[in-house]
């Protein structure tokens, strides 16, 4: 069996993802239980080759066709969940992607109250990346805090605070707008912990009131309106790709 991919090939586990049959790691599952055949023959390697012009990919029988990659930068406005669906009825960001051919589906999370930056694709490969904390992909936040941390509090979000038992990275922090009551602050992180950045805030009890993600590695949220969303240009794409493309260890993107 090949596992070496020529330029026309690519690995089992990969075409499943990016079929948006499922995400990596469960197609890599699907591989192993045997329920993926590779023209007529089960295969349980899941970096097995495939060149998707030519090799019949099927899953428990089911024929797999490879679709072709679309991206879009989506901005999500506040009070919207980030699923494509919800089986409660509150606006989602499924509700804005519906009409896209592709099936893109958003890249990780922004909490229901958060705005900005969604990467939307149907690249399981890329969106398996961007996420994983290995490739340390830049998220740029902007945030309105209530109160004003002091310098010391700014050093401590910067060199890292200690949430559920574990160091925060290092981040970028800086004040944007300094007020009385409030501050608008400029925090950049290479992680993306659940709610990450109101539990680092918490943490010196301060409350974030806004937060909106107005960049994500080369990508910048500047100029879409708030439910608006575009295609990715080539150059944008060509540039997330470069971002995640090697492990490069401790390498920011
Ligand atoms: N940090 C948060 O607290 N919430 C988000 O939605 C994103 C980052």
């Amino acid at each position: 069996m090949k596992t070496d991919p020529s330029p026309s090939e690519e690995r089992l586990a990969r075409f499943l993802a990016r079929s948006g049959t499922a995400s990596r790691r469960h197609a890599e599952e699907l591989i192993r239980e045997g329920r993926v055949t590779l023209n007529g023959k089960a295969v349980r390697e899941p970096g097995t080759c495939v060149d998707p012009a030519k090799d019949s990919v099927r899953v428990d029988g089911k024929r797999v066709k490879p679709a072709a990659p679309v991206y879009f930068l989506l901005h999500k406005p506040r009070n919207m969940l980030c699923t494509m669906e919800d089986p409660r009825g509150r606006p989602c960001v499924g509700d804005l992607l519906s009409g896209i051919k592709g099936k893109p589906y958003p890249v990780g999370r922004l909490d229901f109250d958060a705005e900005g930056l969604l990467l939307c694709t149907n690249d399981g490969e890329l969106a398996n990346r961007v996420i994983h904390p290995r490739y340390k992909v830049r998220k740029v936040y902007h945030v309105k805090v209530r109160g004003v941390p002091d310098k010391k509090v700014i050093d401590r979000l910067r060199s890292g605070v200690v949430l559920d038992g574990r160091k925060t990275a290092p981040a970028g922090v800086s004040f944007l707008k300094r007020g009385d009551r409030n501050c608008w602050l400029r925090m950049t992180l290479h992680e993306g912990r659940n709610r990450q950045v109101k539990k680092m805030l918490e943490r010196f009890r301060y409350q974030v009131v806004k937060l909106k993600r107005v960049a994500l590695g080369p990508l910048a949220l500047e100029g879409l309106p708030k439910g608006g969303y575009r295609r990715l240009r080539p150059d944008e794409v060509q540039k997330l790709q470069a971002s995640v493309a090697g492990v490069d260890k401790g390498k920011k993107r």
